[in-house]
């Protein structure tokens, strides 16, 4: 995933596009490069390393032009190097360009422009396009010249470019790959990846939606299909402040992101819990409950993170609404010959809503005519505009490429979900009422757990960060959240964490448990609490380290593990909101201690917004 933004209006750009890549950086942070207007002409600057690299470079410039483009880069082909670095221009070096996405035929395209004489001089797949814009700019505007070269594309962008002969003009295009026009006065626009870069000039925006391309200067806008049909929008209001998208005195965002988690709860359940009625109320589902009526089986598709809450939701659904779910990996389902009926829903989950292979898989469900239904925290996304329906989880801005405010607003969604079907498929009021009192109650259970057990995880963290393996166990409920510690563990300690689930280690994992290891067992008191004792039993026989979590007075687990975390006791449906906290909260105090780059770890980004 890779940030671009745009700005013309009638301050100096390059500040201004600066600062916007800084609040983007998450997206991706392995090379950054700066275009602006300066009379008529283009100055450029691109350099592979972290934003500040640029910054540097460029300090001493003093470009005053008003119109320009920026980008900061997730390298998908081309190592990430200066020349790789966006902008990319063609070979006149008038046109400007900058993208977010992958461009699949650019092999075809390339060969075909290299014979035309075009001279590349890059790895990347981005600069077929600015030869390709150069090819069609003769007897046309930059913007037509644009929209003819993307009918010839195949892939996804989030793009911009300029040009000389367009002085102070932008044109943006999106097709698979998110870019917002940020409204801030006569004369004044921003285009960019996402709200973030935009919020601290504006909150008025327009999402553009697929296929849209954009043209924009001083004079005004227009928006366009490819086909240069015009399309009438109207604009959106951005929410959120800006400090929700800061640290606000956290070291990290992630650890800001984690004390943030009983306000996303409580945000997520707002308005939606109707506890004495013991049913849940969201337009995602009062809208179509007939639909929802006539479905027989749940496929919930997901990546990485999203997936893991996914299976808590999945376990829900199951016990308490009494129908199959079952959870799928994007990236898997996509490629599958998936059997779909119209007595099926598929709910896409999705904290960015861009990520690639969940995309491709809501598409694939679209395709086959099925209820497609989104559980969401980027609001406009487009997976949140593309599902017949949906629920946004209302987290804020996540900013740590470690997910764990929004798994848990994930996880609060699927309760909201699982009431609402649960008792339209028959659930006790009773039950539903349990369900929803104890729902409304976590929130403080998680900021009770919080207040008193952080110091005690970040002590145990100095004893746990010197191992460099883990298991992580945990049954039903708490299995995601075994899962949950060993990714967070792997994704920002960089330490070799596997999860499983617990009766799974004596099929064979148990053979590789040796004092280079430590083993988490998540070992509430619940259904399982009994058979989660034994594994203890089974580790502690060979000699293994066991850290348990467990359920506050439960003193007597003491005796058979090395260390206890505890945490309040909650419906057994709810532990995981509580337990994923705790492992999020041990990786990071580990990742602490072993000096990790824990809101930008190595290779990763925010979104894979690629395949
Ligand atoms: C989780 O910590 C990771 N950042 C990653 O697994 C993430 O959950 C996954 O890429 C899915 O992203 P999405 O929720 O934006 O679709």
């Amino acid at each position: 995933m890779c940030g671009i933004i745009g700005y013309v209006g009638t301050s100096p750009a390059k500040p201004i596009i600066l600062e916007g890549l800084k609040r983007m950086e998450y997206r991706g942070y392995d090379s950054a490069g700066i275009a602006v207007f300066e009379n008529g002409k283009i100055s450029s600057e691109k350099k592979a390393g972290k934003l500040q690299v640029l910054t540097d470079e460029v300090s001493e410039d003093h470009w005053s032009g008003t119109a320009g483009i920026g980008h900061i880069r997730w390298a998908t082909h081309g190592i990430p190097n200066d020349v790789n670095a966006h902008p990319h221009t063609d070979c006149t070096g008038k046109i400007y360009l900058i993208h977010n996405g992958i461009i699949e035929n650019f092999h075809e395209l390339r060969e075909r422009l290299t014979a035309e004489g075009h001279e590349f001089t890059t790895q990347t797949d981005t600069e077929v396009l600015t030869h390709l814009i150069e090819s069609h700019l003769p007897g046309n505007s930059l913007s037509e010249a644009v929209k003819a070269s993307l009918k010839e594309v195949i892939g996804t962008y989030g793009l911009a470019v300029v040009s000389e002969m367009d002085p102070d003009t932008i044109v943006a295009a999106r097709l698979g790959s998110p870019l917002i026009l940020g409204i801030i006065g006569d004369g004044e626009y921003m285009i960019a990846s996402d709200a973030t870069a935009i919020l601290p000039h504006t909150r008025e925006v327009i999402y553009l939606d697929e296929g849209e391309v954009v043209t924009v200067n001083r004079k005004g806008f227009t928006i366009t299909t490819v086909d240069n049909t015009t399309v009438e929008k109207n604009s959106s209001k951005i929410e959120w402040d800006i400090q929700q998208a800061e640290k606000q005195g956290y070291d990290h965002f992630m650890l800001k992101e984690i004390m943030e988690i009983p306000r996303v709860i409580e945000d997520g359940l707002r308005g939606r819990l109707i506890i004495e009625d013991g049913i849940a109320h969201f337009g995602g589902f009062l809208e179509y409950e007939d639909k929802w009526r006539s479905i027989e089986r749940i496929v919930i598709v997901a990546c990485g993170g999203a997936a893991i809450a996914s299976r808590v939701g999945e376990y829900m659904l199951e016990e308490y609404a009494s129908i199959p779910v079952k959870v799928e990996i994007g990236s898997e389902f996509r490629y599958r010959k998936p059997v779909l009926d119209e007595h099926t829903a598929v709910v896409i989950v999705s904290q960015s809503g861009e990520t690639a292979d969940t995309i491709a898989s809501l598409r694939e469900a679209k395709r086959q005519g099925v209820f497609t239904f989104g559980i969401v925290n980027v609001v406009g996304s487009t997976i949140a505009r593309e599902v017949d329906a949906g629920m946004y989880i209302h987290a804020g801005p996540e900013v740590a490429v470690a997910s764990t405010k929004v798994m848990s607003g994930m996880v609060a969604m699927f309760s909201l979900l699982t009431l609402a079907i649960g008792r339209q498929r028959g659930m006790s009021l009773v039950t539903g009422k349990r369900i929803a009192k104890e729902l409304q109650n976590v929130s403080l259970l998680a900021e009770k757990m919080l207040k008193k057990n952080t110091e005690t995880i970040k002590s145990l963290a100095k004893k746990y960060a010197t191992y460099d393996n883990a298991f992580f166990l945990g049954r039903k409920y708490n299995m995601p959240s075994a899962f949950e510690g060993a990714l967070k563990f792997k994704e920002i300690a960089y330490v070799h964490a596997e999860g499983y689930p617990s009766g799974e280690l004596k099929h064979g994992p148990l053979a590789l448990l040796d004092d280079r290891f430590f083993v988490c067992a998540i070992t509430p008191k619940d259904s399982v609490y009994e058979k989660n004792l034994s594994n203890i039993q089974e580790v502690r026989a060979r000699k293994g380290v066991v850290l348990a979590l467990a359920t506050e007075g439960d003193t007597g687990i003491e005796q058979y593990v090395d260390d206890v975390i505890y945490m309040p006791k909650t419906l057994e449906m709810l532990t995981p909101i509580l337990s994923m906290i705790v492992v999020q909260l041990l990786a990071y105090y580990t990742a602490v201690e072993r000096k990790c780059d824990i809101d930008q770890p190595r290779n990763l980004a925010k979104s894979v917004t690629v395949e």
